[in-house]
């Protein structure tokens, strides 16, 4: 099925969902792109720069809004309607053990949260309902789909006149503190700010964003995704204990932040932290620098000049910052021995997705490729599949 066929169903699917959920149709329909990022890893609660962009996969919001002040969420994802009053929700959340929220209404409940403490504004109650049809745990943040599509929808109905900026950090306010998952905000950045056939450069600190031009059909180039189907977790374990270790290393050099610090501070950060923080420490300043060459090298000589930044990227996450697998890594040589130009795996790591950029007469052989690669390691199979740098965040209806 094309992406396009897919959103589609997704829409329909939302539209359905809220007939069941309401007894009517919407009043409105808003949807939000996952993303891919580019380049970038572990930069963003670093203060660092990232360069995503947002894919052709979408999740779909259809709202009713009520005269009550009841929020009513349903999800296709979810066997539960879940619902609460709106007045209610500065006790569910922050998050804390108790809470008994499943989950996935974490997500657009969160935002209705986020949205009313950072607006100060209190709008009526309205039913939810949600479809998509971007993968769910493959690392290309179908939470943050969500939380683009709530917060659009919510934003809209409510009137609050909020920009994008606002609403992607509504979103990563329900992640971080009504889920409770610590992650940046490259992934709400990336999915409300995306659009077609470029990738959102971000400076994590100042929030400033500039769009770059992919060109990836013009350079005969696809992008593929490799879903490794090994699920991760933000919430817990690996990722939390990364970023404890950057924020160990930036006060051991008295920084704010890791993206105060360049290469050149490296021998001085060897000799103040243990090895393990250095090689952490290590791979966020490289990998800074690494987003700053792939801007550089894609405005002046196009997205076939990348491959060995991407390599770089992938060896670094591998090697330093160590939250690869053995079935990313193997995805990433298979791709580059059936000649992607460069592969690294995406996200937060732990499992989910790696990225290969290949010519488009390469695209069959290495999905193909992969995929024997995976049999012969006596992994799962992988889902390959094609993205397209695509819109953010929209209303559809
Ligand atoms: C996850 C998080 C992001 C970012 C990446 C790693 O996707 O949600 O904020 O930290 O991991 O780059």
């Amino acid at each position: 099925m094309s992406a396009a066929e897919a959103n589609e169903r997704a829409d329909a699917a939302a539209r359905r969902l809220l007939n069941e959920l309401a007894g009517r149709g919407p009043d409105g329909i808003w949807s939000a792109p996952g993303r891919v990022n580019l380049i970038g890893e572990h930069t963003d609660y670093n203060d660092g720069f990232v360069l995503p962009f947002a894919i052709d996969r979408r999740t779909y919001a259809a709202i009713g809004t009520r005269r009550d002040t009841r929020l009513r969420v349903a999800s296709t994802h979810a066997p539960e309607v879940v619902e609460v009053d709106l007045d209610d929700l500065d006790r569910l959340f922050p998050a804390h053990s108790g809470t008994d929220v499943p989950e996935w209404a974490a997500y657009p409940l969160g935002v209705a949260w986020a949205l009313r403490r950072q607006a100060g504004a209190a709008g009526a109650g309205a039913d939810i309902a949600i479809a998509s049809d971007v993968p769910v745990g493959a690392g290309l943040s179908s939470s943050a789909a969500i939380e683009g599509a709530v917060a659009s929808a919510l934003g809209e109905v409510w009137g609050l006149g909020l920009d994008r900026v606002a609403l992607a950090r509504a979103g990563r306010v329900a992640e971080n503190d009504a889920v409770g998952a610590p992650t940046g905000i490259m992934d709400q950045m990336a999915s409300m700010l995306g659009q077609p056939d470029a990738a959102v450069f971000l400076d994590c600190r100042s929030l400033e964003t500039d769009i770059v031009e992919l060109g990836l059909a013009a350079a005969g180039l696809e992008l593929l995704v490799v879903d490794t189907r090994v699920a991760h977790a933000h919430s817990t374990g690996g990722y939390r204990e990364r970023r404890a270790a950057c924020e160990r290393g930036a006060a051991a050099m008295g920084v704010t932040a890791l993206r105060d610090l360049t290469v050149d501070d490296l021998p001085e950060v060897a000799a103040r932290v243990d090895d393990e923080t250095l090689r952490r420490v290590r791979h966020v300043v490289t990998e800074n620098q690494r987003v700053l060459d792939t801007v550089r090298a894609l405005r002046s000589d196009g997205p076939r000049a990348i491959g060995a930044l991407l390599r770089a990227s992938h060896a670094s996450m591998r090697d330093d910052f160590e939250i690869s697998v053995p079935e990313l890594d193997a995805a990433v040589d298979a791709a580059i021995a059936a000649g992607a130009i460069g592969a690294r795996m995406t996200g937060g790591g732990f499992g989910g997705a790696a990225i290969a950029l290949v010519p488009r007469e390469d695209a069959a052989t290495a999905a193909t490729d992969i995929t024997r690669a995976f049999a012969a390691s006596a992994f799962r199979p992988p889902h390959v599949f094609t993205v397209v740098p695509s819109a953010g965040a929209a209303r559809d209806a």
